[in-house]
């Protein structure tokens, strides 16, 4: 679990204001819901025989003995919330959330067990139109935030009769090759069989990759659906690949299912996973609805951003306030609120100090501008006005026009 420290706090902020800005321009809404959901909530949704329900949640028991879990992921307790609160019936919703998740994993590099996501979740929309919406509005945020080299992968899971058929003949296949799988394997084929071909082992791949395809069951509804998505997505220049081993963690997934991977960032590769779970919302217990959604990791997002640089940092302040006494401090502090009616952001020196020391602070906070009061400057009733980012002799400026002189110079800064 990670403390997010001010240093980087900037570009989080940066980052998850463009991702908002795109979600809410194709029309999806917030929805915050509680980090804390009774531990049923995530075995009815994620399913029982996953590595998410059955080894890594945070799960205690409350002062009421019932069962509590940090949420893991965000797509269950949008389902439980629109049920809850009536949203779902007979309704088309769009929603965006953002927040923390917490699964007990083996931390590495990309994988935290206090982690981030921003996700999106659309219900009531039955078609490829809405995962085609999905996909392109995931492609405009890496857009947004100046991302290249993300790769799409696409599959579809079909019906769940048309997984139960493929199961039968899956089961059979790697009974065959019982000796080829490792341990975890053997345990998944047993309890989840779907699940081996998402083996990170390249032993097991090998088999895998020789195994019935899911693609090849499919019925022909999921296959259209299928088709027309990929039309959707070629017709928008969109290029993506087919990876039939593509099976996902979580066992609420049918038909679409996609995942935005990166080779920037080692073994966790996926920035942004995905897809349709139409039926979760019955299990739940509400009325049958079509649902879609997906979620990104933030911090593999931020961590692609950083790699890629070209988000800069912004700066904290504009100005930054050298007081050198007393009387400096008390004039410079009127200043600062006058600056801040017209939205400037200010930071005050506090605490005193020689002119080299505050100088020295000045330029650390990123600020454009220095404004300096000292003995003189208070006795001519003038300020100092010093440029940080680049060389200009100071200026001095009288009381009346500082406000205006501050706005051309952050103006002339902007325009760089
Ligand atoms: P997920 O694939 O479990 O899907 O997680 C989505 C993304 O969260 C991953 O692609 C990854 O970027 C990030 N992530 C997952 N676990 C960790 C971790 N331990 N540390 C850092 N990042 C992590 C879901 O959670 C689904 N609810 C997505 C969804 C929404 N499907 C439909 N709607």
């Amino acid at each position: 679990m990670n403390d997010l420290l001010p240093e980087q706090s900037g570009l989080w902020q940066q980052v998850e204001a463009r991702l908002r800005d795109t979600l809410q321009g194709y029309g999806y809404q917030e929805i915050r819901t509680p980090i804390v959901e009774k531990t049923e909530l995530f075995a009815r949704s994620i399913g029982q025989a996953t590595d998410i329900v059955e080894k890594e949640m945070y799960t205690f028991e409350d002062r009421n003995g019932d069962s509590l879990t940090l949420r893991p992921e965000g797509t269950a307790a949008c389902v439980r919330a629109g049920i809850e609160r009536g949203l779902l019936h007979n309704q088309m919703q769009r929603f965006w959330y953002a927040g923390p998740m917490f699964r007990h994993e083996r931390p590495q590099k990309g994988r935290y067990r206090q982690f981030h996501q921003v996700g999106v979740e659309a219900f009531g929309m039955p078609g490829p139109d809405i995962d085609a919406e999905l996909i392109l509005m995931s492609a405009r945020l890496w857009q947004r935030l100046e991302l290249r080299g993300l790769t799409l992968e696409l599959n579809s899971l079909g019906s769940s009769q048309a997984r139960a058929v493929h199961r039968v003949a899956l089961v059979e296949y790697l009974n065959q090759h019982r000796d080829q799988l490792d341990t975890d394997s053997l345990d998944r084929l047993q309890r989840n069989p779907l699940r081996v071909l998402d083996s990170k082992n390249p032993d097991v791949q090998q088999v895998v990759s020789h195994a019935p395809r899911l693609l090849d069951f499919l019925d022909t509804e999921s296959l259209a659906h299928f088709e027309r998505l990929q039309a959707y997505l070629k017709d928008a220049g969109l290029d993506f690949e087919i990876n039939t081993s593509l099976v996902r963690g979580l066992d609420y997934y049918s038909r679409t299912v996609f995942e935005w991977k990166t080779d920037k960032l080692g073994a966790q590769s996926a920035v942004c996973a995905g897809g349709r779970f139409d039926g979760l919302v019955e299990r739940l217990g509400g009325k049958a609805m079509p649902a879609a959604g997906f979620a990104i990791g933030l911090e593999r997002l931020l961590e692609l951003v950083s790699l890629e640089g070209i988000i800069s940092r912004p700066a904290q302040t504009d100005v930054y306030m050298v007081l050198l006494n007393e009387t400096a401090e008390a004039w410079g502090m009127k200043i600062a609120e006058r600056l801040r009616n017209e939205d400037i952001a200010v930071l005050c020196h506090c605490g005193g100090g020689s002119m080299k020391s505050q100088m020295k602070k000045a330029d650390k906070s990123g600020s454009q501008l220095a404004l300096i009061i000292g003995e003189d400057e208070c006795a001519k009733r003038v300020v100092g006005v010093k440029q940080l980012r680049h060389d200009a002799a100071q200026e001095f400026v009288a009381e009346p026009n500082i406000i205006e002189a501050v706005q051309q110079h952050l103006a002339a800064a902007r325009q760089g």
